[in-house]
């Protein structure tokens, strides 16, 4: 049985606001799943519907066994969830927050002061459990919020961007707490992030969808694979025009798996991307246009991520993007 099963999921907020656009996903227990996507491509939605919070409109979804519509509580019961805008009271302290965190989820009073000290180690804020979360760093909040969501030791665990905004520091925190709970307590985590480096580290599978569907699935190394074996990048000189018909000139050459235009660049997925390039030049030339500039590179997620929907990923500024924005409303 896998520990999150969906079938043609969707939510259609209106005919037109396709949010999720009917996805199927089958998530083995113990793995940590990478559900990459630009913004606005799904990722919260799809957290909601599987975390009981939104009701899909279409298809269905299970985790470990339980119907998300039919069998809300029984998910509950057994899911962890930090989401993308973390709900802290600054009033308190983290501790305070764990311990009530804890209480929430019916743990046994006498358990819960071990099982707070435990979490705030784990998340390591044991020096600052005291102080008011409204003291607490962008990094400390994730934390905190990581460890809010494991008080009941939920076997399957959503983290909705928990390193978005963060600094390189912070974001590697987390992705070893991430790794080390997956690998000695075999939680199985449900990762969403724009950052395909995270993926990459951490996850065993990865989705990456766009505007409401998913457009690639299965490992990083064979997404990578798949897109052939050399990405040979062309910046043409001149403009559209141009641009135009060094597609079409290079396309001339044999033994292309794909070509694409993304910005000034003509993109050529080829085998032998090294013996390609004096072949592509020569191309270009008897069509007389020039390349600014020509890179040879081995396929990364982001090229993948490229090819799959014409556009890149990652923003230049990723690391330095300002955390949560402002909630967009979750359905009651
Ligand atoms: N409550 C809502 N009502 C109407 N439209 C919504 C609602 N929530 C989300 N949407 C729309 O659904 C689409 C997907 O939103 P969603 O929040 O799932 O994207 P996301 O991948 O999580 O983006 P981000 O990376 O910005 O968090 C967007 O176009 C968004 O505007
Ligand atoms: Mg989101």
């Amino acid at each position: 049985m896998p520990a999150i099963a969906a079938e043609a999921l969707a939510k259609h907020f209106t005919p037109e606001i396709r949010a999720v656009d009917g996805i199927s996903l089958s998530i083995d227990e113990g793995t940590i799943f990478g559900f990459l996507g630009a913004n606005g491509s799904g990722k919260t939605t799809t957290v909601r519907m599987l975390t009981t919070l939104m009701r899909p409109t279409g298809g269905h979804a299970e985790v470990l066994g339980f119907d998300v519509v039919r069998s809300p509580g029984e998910v509950r019961k057994r899911i962890g969830v930090a989401l993308q805008e973390a709900g802290l009271d600054d009033i308190q302290t983290g501790r305070e927050m764990l311990t009530l965190q804890s209480r929430l989820n019916h743990l046994r009073a006498a358990d819960i002061p071990d099982r707070v000290n435990h979490l705030l180690h784990v998340v390591d804020l044991d020096d600052s459990a005291d102080r008011r979360v409204k003291t607490y760093s962008g990094g400390m909040r994730r934390r905190l919020d990581l460890a809010a969501a494991l008080v009941h030791r939920p076997k399957v665990v959503f983290l909705d961007e928990p390193t978005t905004g963060l600094d390189p520091i912070s974001r590697d925190a987390i992705w070893r707490y991430v790794a080390d709970l997956n690998k000695n307590d075999g939680v199985t985590f449900f990762l969403t992030t724009q950052y395909l480096e995270e993926a990459d580290r951490l996850a065993g599978d990865v989705a990456i969808m766009d505007a409401g569907r998913i457009v690639a699935q299965g490992s990083p190394s064979d997404l990578k694979a798949s897109i052939g074996t050399d990405v040979v990048s062309l910046q043409i000189e001149g403009g559209a025009d141009e641009l135009a018909r060094a597609e079409q000139a290079v396309r001339r050459l044999g033994g292309i798996e794909d070509v694409r235009i993304i910005d000034d660049a003509v993109i050529v997925y080829v085998r032998e991307g090294s013996s390609a390039i004096a072949k592509l030049v020569l191309l270009l030339d008897e069509a007389s246009l020039r390349a600014r500039e020509v890179t040879l590179k081995r396929p990364t997620l982001d090229d993948v991520f490229l090819q799959k929907t014409g556009h890149h990923l990652e923003a230049e500024e990723s690391a330095s993007r300002p955390p949560a924005k402002p909630d967009r409303g979750a359905e009651s």
